[in-house]
């Protein structure tokens, strides 16, 4: 589907991300799989709560290398663009591998949860921290807001009441917050903002009410269908 600022493509990006043109994104702000199903203990059924839910989600026991995505990311990307994406511990050392060398500055964020899965049996810490690795050259884009906004650490709840869907549900739905800070950061009215695993959409959601364009992919016919409809009230409701 493609609309005036808005190209949405269901299947795999892998594919998908070959069709863009050279140096033709502004800022590639994404959420791909983050391996995590491998350490997975399963499911925590209780009697007095719902069941704590450790598997997170089928798609995410295909392996993710970022090493894989380097050519076509730094292809698509202008030489002024940024590039973020939500990713968690165990993947951290790849993305510096393969990144750190071939751009200027790499960096993270980390967006505290303030709501986080309680730890039942009180062993280990809650996971309440999730990572965004931060990358670009230099000449890139960057609104710096206030000293004290700037600090590479943002706080909010998990994606919840009205924002959060129901059907179908997925399991790491961003908050709309969180998108909105980075965009703003790294991105001005009228760039391109490209999510290849855009899951139901958020980055989407926030980059069009932010007046920027965006192109998004996701394999999941559900979640794609739901990210088309999200999309298009954005759209509606912006005219
Ligand atoms: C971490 S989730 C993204 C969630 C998203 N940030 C949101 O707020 O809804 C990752 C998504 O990537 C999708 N995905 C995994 N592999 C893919 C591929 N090769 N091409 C397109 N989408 C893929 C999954 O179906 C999943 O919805």
């Amino acid at each position: 589907m493609t609309k005036r600022n808005l190209t949405l493509h269901q299947g795999d990006s892998r594919e998908h991300i070959r069709s863009l043109p050279d140096a033709s994104v502004d800022f590639i702000l994404t959420d791909p799989p983050y391996n995590l199903n491998l350490y997975s203990t399963g499911n925590i059924s209780l009697a007095w709560r719902k069941d704590i839910n450790n598997d997170l989600a089928a798609w995410d026991g295909e392996p993710f290398d970022p090493a894989e995505w380097r050519p076509e990311f730094l292809r698509v990307l202008k030489p002024t663009g940024n590039l973020f994406a939500f990713t968690s511990y165990n993947l951290l050392g790849q993305w510096h591998a393969a990144y750190d060398p071939v751009f200027d500055t790499f960096q993270y964020l980390v967006w505290h949860k303030t709501n986080p899965v309680p730890k039942i049996y009180r062993a280990g810490f809650l996971n309440s921290c999730e990572l965004v690795v931060c990358m670009w050259n230099k000449g890139h884009t960057w609104n710096f807001k206030s000293q004290k906004e700037m600090h590479n650490f943002i706080e909010s709840p998990i994606c919840m009441g009205a924002e959060r869907l129901q059907d179908p549900k997925h399991p790491t739905q961003k908050p709309l917050r969180v998108l909105r800070h980075l965009i703003e950061i790294a991105s001005n009215p009228g760039d391109l903002i490209y999510d290849p695993f855009m899951g139901v959409g958020s980055t989407g959601v926030a980059a069009l009410e932010l007046g920027r364009g965006f192109v998004g992919a996701e394999i999941d016919p559900a979640y794609f269908a739901a990210a088309e409809r999200r999309l298009e009230a954005v759209q509606v409701r912006m005219v």
